[in-house]
């Protein structure tokens, strides 16, 4: 596994394996990898033929300068499993070079206003910054983000879109432990009260499937009985628990199309999200998350 430290040395080693014939796959990571994270690349395997991850803790998405500093590094750790995982290139920039001098920011409006977005300035105008930047560093032919991030992800999508960016965008599934809760490099910062109590998240997800697969498609019944299970597991402090349409990332009243339920909430000082993605189906619904 090749590490490039320079857009250089990383464009110099794309630029032979695509002529060599390789299709280019691209997993962008804040590192302190998890099983969610290889299994971007699993996906991305399916569809390329060499694999870039990037590894870079990008400030300009923290909102929070203490989660910036807070956030886990353990680059030698990330190589080990991303060697595990088949990555072929890391791209490893640092914040000089990826931020000197910069001036330019892009951003995409209506799908960032509602979930994080209402509640994390400027954390979405730095992610398409940064995912900007680095497409056209790797200039993929695949890019894989996860479901866990769904609001990214769909943003994500409408950014490609509207901006042309030559990458087909694949949205994976959310990995969990066994218990339920999604994989996060934020769960670390969890003690063991807050780690049992975070459980309410997933369980509350599972609460909603019920719900709409018994009929039930009017937002308040859902979300209120979703607030009712979350805050028996004594969170700080609950961002949002929404249900929005999947297109725009508007809020809905009634589930009718393919939509999202998601919601934030704060176990401690770490603050944690998770969703459903919800589409319609022969007779009603189906849920995945
Ligand atoms: O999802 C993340 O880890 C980050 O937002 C990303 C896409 C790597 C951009 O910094």
């Amino acid at each position: 596994m090749i590490i490039a430290k320079t857009i250089e040395e990383t464009r110099a080693h794309i630029a032979r394996a695509r002529a060599a014939g390789k299709r280019i796959g691209f997993v962008p990571t804040m590192g302190y990898l998890h099983r969610g994270h290889t299994s971007l690349v699993e996906v991305s395997k399916r569809h390329t033929d060499f694999q870039v991850m990037s590894i870079f803790v990008n400030k300009i998405q923290f909102n929070d300068p203490k989660d910036y500093v807070s956030y886990p590094r353990e680059f030698e750790r990330d190589f080990a499993m991303a060697r595990e995982a088949g990555v072929d290139l890391v791209f490893l920039p640092d914040n000089e070079m990826m931020y000197v001098n910069h001036l330019t920011h892009v951003d995409v409006d209506l799908v960032t206003t509602q979930l994080c977005g209402a509640h994390r300035e400027g954390h979405f105008r730095g992610v398409f910054t940064v995912v900007t930047k680095l497409f056209n560093i790797v200039q993929p032919d695949v890019s894989v983000f996860g479901q866990k991030d769904i609001q990214q992800a769909v943003s994500i999508e409408k950014m490609v879109f509207d901006l042309n960016q030559p990458v087909k965008i694949i949205i994976a599934p959310t990995v969990r432990e066994d218990d339920g809760l999604a994989m996060s490099s934020r769960n670390k910062h969890l003690d063991a009260t807050q780690r049992k109590n975070a459980l309410v998240i997933s369980q509350s997800l599972g609460e909603a499937r019920e719900l709409i697969a018994r009929g039930e498609r009017g937002a308040a019944a859902i979300l209120g009985a979703m607030r009712r299970i979350v805050e028996s597991g004594n969170p700080q402090k609950i961002d949002y628990i929404s249900m929005v349409r999947y297109i725009d990332l508007q809020p809905a009243d009634t589930l009718a199309e393919k939509s999202v339920i998601a919601l934030a909430a704060f176990f401690g000082t770490t603050r944690l999200i998770d969703n459903m993605v919800i589409e319609p189906a022969a007779g009603g619904f189906t849920c995945i998350y």
